[in-house]
């Protein structure tokens, strides 16, 4: 038998009847929320590095007729800059304001914007964030926990592209000549 406790409709409506300007944010939402806020912006400030990140390096191995690498760069960058409107968009739905402001992305991020001398660095500076990306994404999800399953979604989700974009990098690292090696 099950133990959870299913509230009564009534009481449930009663709850929702409250603080109706919270939105989505209801009495049963039970993480804290403005720790998730935090670590959301912080996380959209990673992703802002990471669409700049590709932005350049998509331009720069074009400039160099790498054009398969450059396209997947171009691709990435695109999903990163989903990413940043989908954790600003919960961002907004828990009450928060999402933080687009330059000054501090760097800080705010885990990301770095580094400047890489060929595509073989490039591949692999890139392959290095979504890594940290990943890990980082799984320490978000056990913070939360089952306490915020919208947020916990979102991210994993999120997670799930990180994965293949560092897939796609570790196959296109593979297939370079080895004198970039
Ligand atoms: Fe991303
Ligand atoms: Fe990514």
């Amino acid at each position: 038998m099950m133990s959870t406790l299913i509230t009564d409709h009534k009481l449930l409506r009663q709850h929702a009847r409250k603080h109706v300007e919270a939105g989505a944010v209801t009495q049963g939402y039970q993480a804290g929320r403005s720790d998730v806020v935090r670590m959301l912006n912080a996380a959209l400030a990673s992703e802002l590095i990471c669409v700049l990140r590709y932005r350049s390096h998509y331009f720069i191995a074009k400039g160099i007729h790498a054009c398969t690498v450059a396209a997947e760069f171009l691709e990435h960058s695109n999903e990163e800059l989903q990413h940043v409107d989908w954790l600003a968009e919960r961002i907004v739905q828990l009450g928060g304001e999402p933080d687009f402001s330059p000054q501090g992305v760097i800080e705010r991020g885990q990301s770095v914007f580094g400047i890489a001398v060929n595509l073989y660095e490039m591949i692999k500076e890139n392959l290095v964030e979504e890594r940290v990306a990943i890990d980082h994404y799984k320490e978000l999800l056990l913070f939360i926990g089952d306490d915020d399953p919208t947020s916990s979604a979102l991210i994993q989700n999120i997670l799930q592209t990180e994965e293949q974009h560092a897939n796609e990098l570790a196959s296109l690292l593979w297939g370079l000549p080895e004198q970039h090696n």
